[in-house]
Order: C-alpha cells, then sequence, then structure tokens
C-alpha cells in the first residue's frame, strides 16, 4: 500500500497536544507547583441539572424492552432536529428539519464535509485560525490560500475580489480571536460566495456567548446566506458537552438545488451511525425553556470570567480583544515576546498555561489566547498571580 503523502505536510502533533505534553513534562519536573489551565477550550462546569435527568430517564429507556432502541436514524432522531429548528426561530431563521443533521460535534463534522468536495477546490481561511480547516484540507491535498485576519482589520478580514476560492472558513465569533462579524460584514462573505459560486462552512460553535442582539448567531440571518452556506454548531461550549459529544450541522437545500444536503445525507447513512439516543435526549432537553435557562447561568458564569481576566489585563495596559461575546481573550504578548516565549514565560513563572497565537497561524505570532472555561476560583488566582507577576 501506499499512504496518504499529504500527512507530510502537517505539523506531528495537534496543537493541543503539543501543549498538553509540554505542560506534562513541567509537571512531572516540578511537581510542588499548581498549575492552572486556561489553554484548551474545555469547559469546567457540570451538565445542568436538567440535562443529566434527560440522560438519566433515557438510560433507563434503553434498560427497559418496551423502550429499548437500537440504530437510530444516522442523520439524528426528529426529536431533537425539531427543537433545533425551532431554536433557529429564535434567531429568526426558518429551516427545514432535514436541512438539519445532528453530529457528535462540529470539529468532526466540519473535517466530515470535505468529503463531498473536490480536492481541486481552492480553500480560503483566516489567518489565524482554529487547526482543524488548515489540517483536514491538508490531508486531502487542496490548496489552501490566507486572508490576513490582523490588528488593522480588528481581525474580521473581508473578502478581497482579487482572491479566487471555492470553499471559504468562517468562524464567528471567532476563535482564536473573539472578534464577532456584524451583519453587514458577513452580507460582503455572503455575497462574496454567491457571486464566485463558492460555498462558506461557517463555525457558529461559540454562538451562545453574543450579548449584543445586532450580532448575527447564524449565517442564515443573513439574506442569500441558503445558497451558499452550510453552517457547523455544537453544544461542547454552549451546554457544557465538550466529554458528551453532540453537535448539529445545516445543510440548506438551496445550494446546488438540494445536492448538497442530498449528499450529506448519503455520506453520514453510508460513514456514520447516529449520535446515541441517550445523548440525543440530553441535548433535546439544553433547547427546553429549563435546559436555556440553565446554561445561560453557565455561559454568564464564563463571561464573568473573562472580565475578570480582561480587567487584570487592562491594569496592566496590555491589549486585548474578545472575551465579550466569546470565552476566548485574545491579547499581545508584552515585551515583544513571541507566543511560545510567552507560553513558556508564564509556565515558568506563575504556572498559567495559555495557547500560543502563532500556533493558529503566522499573524498569530506574538498574540496569545487565553479560556475564560476555567473555575472561578482558578481565574482569580490565575489573575492574581499575573497582577503580581507583571508589576
Ligand atoms: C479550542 O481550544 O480551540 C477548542 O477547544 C478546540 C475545539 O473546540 O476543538
Amino acid at each position: 500500500m501506499n499512504i496518504n503523502t499529504n500527512y507530510q505536510n502537517i505539523s506531528d502533533s495537534y496543537l493541543f497536544s503539543t501543549i498538553a505534553k509540554k505542560v506534562n513534562e513541567f509537571s512531572k519536573a516540578n511537581p510542588d507547583k499548581e498549575i492552572i489551565k486556561l489553554g484548551i477550550g474545555d469547559v469546567t462546569l457540570p451538565l445542568c441539572k436538567v440535562v443529566v435527568n434527560a440522560l438519566k430517564s433515557a438510560s433507563e429507556e434503553m434498560g427497559v424492552k418496551e423502550t429499548f432502541r437500537g440504530y437510530g436514524p444516522e442523520q439524528g432522531y426528529d426529536f431533537l432536529r425539531e427543537k433545533i429548528r425551532t431554536y433557529y426561530n429564535t434567531h429568526n431563521v426558518e429551516l427545514e428539519t432535514d436541512e438539519i443533521f445532528i453530529s457528535d460535534g462540529a470539529k468532526s463534522d466540519l473535517g466530515n464535509i470535505l468529503d463531498l468536495f473536490s480536492t481541486d477546490n481552492t480553500v480560503l481561511v483566516p489567518d489565524p485560525v482554529y487547526p482543524v480547516y488548515v489540517d483536514t484540507n491538508t490531508m486531502a491535498g487542496r490548496k489552501i490560500i490566507y486572508i490576513d485576519a490582523n490588528a488593522q482589520n480588528e481581525f474580521l478580514p473581508l473578502p478581497d475580489e482579487s482572491i479566487k476560492a471555492d470553499i471559504i472558513y468562517i468562524c464567528s465569533p471567532n476563535n482564536p480571536t473573539g472578534a464577532v462579524y456584524n451583519k453587514a460584514q458577513l452580507k460582503q462573505w455572503v455575497d462574496y460566495a454567491n457571486k464566485n459560486n463558492a460555498v462558506i462552512l461557517f463555525d457558529s460553535a461559540y454562538e451562545c456567548f453574543i450579548t449584543d442582539e445586532n450580532l448575527p448567531h447564524s449565517i442564515f440571518e443573513i439574506e442569500g446566506a441558503k445558497s451558499c452556506a452550510v453552517e457547523f454548531c455544537s453544544l461542547s461550549k454552549m451546554a457544557g458537552f465538550t466529554g458528551t459529544r453532540c453537535g448539529y450541522t445545516v445543510v440548506p437545500k438551496q445550494i446546488q438545488n438540494g445536492l448538497l444536503n442530498k449528499m450529506w445525507l448519503r455520506r453520514q447513512t453510508t460513514k456514520f451511525n447516529g449520535v446515541p439516543y441517550i445523548i440525543q435526549r440530553g441535548a433535546e432537553a439544553v433547547f427546553t425553556p429549563e435546559g436555556q435557562k440553565e446554561i445561560q447561568e453557565n455561559l454568564n458564569y464564563y463571561k464573568e470570567n473573562a472580565k475578570i481576566i480582561s480587567q487584570t489585563l487592562d491594569k496592566h495596559n496590555i491589549w486585548h480583544i474578545g472575551g465579550k461575546h466569546s470565552p476566548y481573550i485574545w491579547l499581545k504578548c508584552p515585551d515583544n515576546m513571541t507566543s511560545w516565549e510567552f507560553f513558556d514565560y508564564l509556565l515558568e513563572n506563575v504556572q498559567i498555561v495559555g495557547t500560543p497565537g502563532s500556533g493558529f497561524g503566522k499573524n498569530g505570532e506574538g498574540y496569545f489566547r487565553l479560556t475564560s472555561f476555567g473555575s472561578r476560583e482558578n481565574t482569580i488566582k490565575a489573575c492574581e498571580r499575573l497582577d503580581k507577576f507583571l508589576k
């Protein structure tokens, strides 16, 4: 056999695995030092009660002959797809149930969707960017071009008519920068995609952090998006499902007269056996009024953490964005340190773990990402350490 040599074009290890390895090594060498992890965007608050109750009763159902279920529909149970359809209505988006596909999370589908597109396509990604978009396309051998996101454009690049691309990635609120596109800016991307017969792969995993009612939660709030965009969302950050695993992907039927929707169904029914029934019942509970209330309390908790981090950075005049409509705070490393220098500096001196901006692309060099997903206690402790150390 011949291996897929495209794998030689990606780095040896995934960004967050590299960080975990470095932190483990430090921890082994310094067992007495308490490390505070504000690196990978993993939640710390437990699942809310209404979700746990739904998971429990679905487990009970699985233990009774009359209510036991085997294989479910690969695209998800209608009870959950309906709830998500109604959730979109709250953002004034009308979808059809069969445009919604349940998945085990946005990361998997963002990679898997590439099965539907020719490897001849040119991919446009902003830099800095969530590494999954780049790595999955590199694995498939697609040509990738970059559009600069930087302080000049407030990390929100807009389309450039001179650039020709077929597949465009947009993540808003953005990972890693926390920047959010407004409707007029997203409209420019939608118009560009429709004009160029391109597809936008829109990652809305952080939409639940948006508090300004004028900012779009979904690309489908933008006129014309249903003929050019596929949207990926997840309950990971919204409802603490990073370990529970459930997400959804919306493939509108207007794209190429329903062809993409049909192909995705075909792909999923062939390569995926669906999310477990029990998990889908837990996910369903997230979209009930009690579920929405409970997850909002958790989101508010993380937002308060972001505020605490932001205030500490302000105090030391460290340039930063994000944190307001996002769990991520994107900051400029002090004293012109590189991203990895600042990573080592924080780990060695104050035992705080963040994510080096350069891990997200060349424009991330000199920047650093902190998350608000830590516990309140750890966030305060980390800020106290920073406050003392940065003096
Ligand atoms: C991150 O830290 O960027 C995220 O946790 C990655 C992810 O959601 O896969």
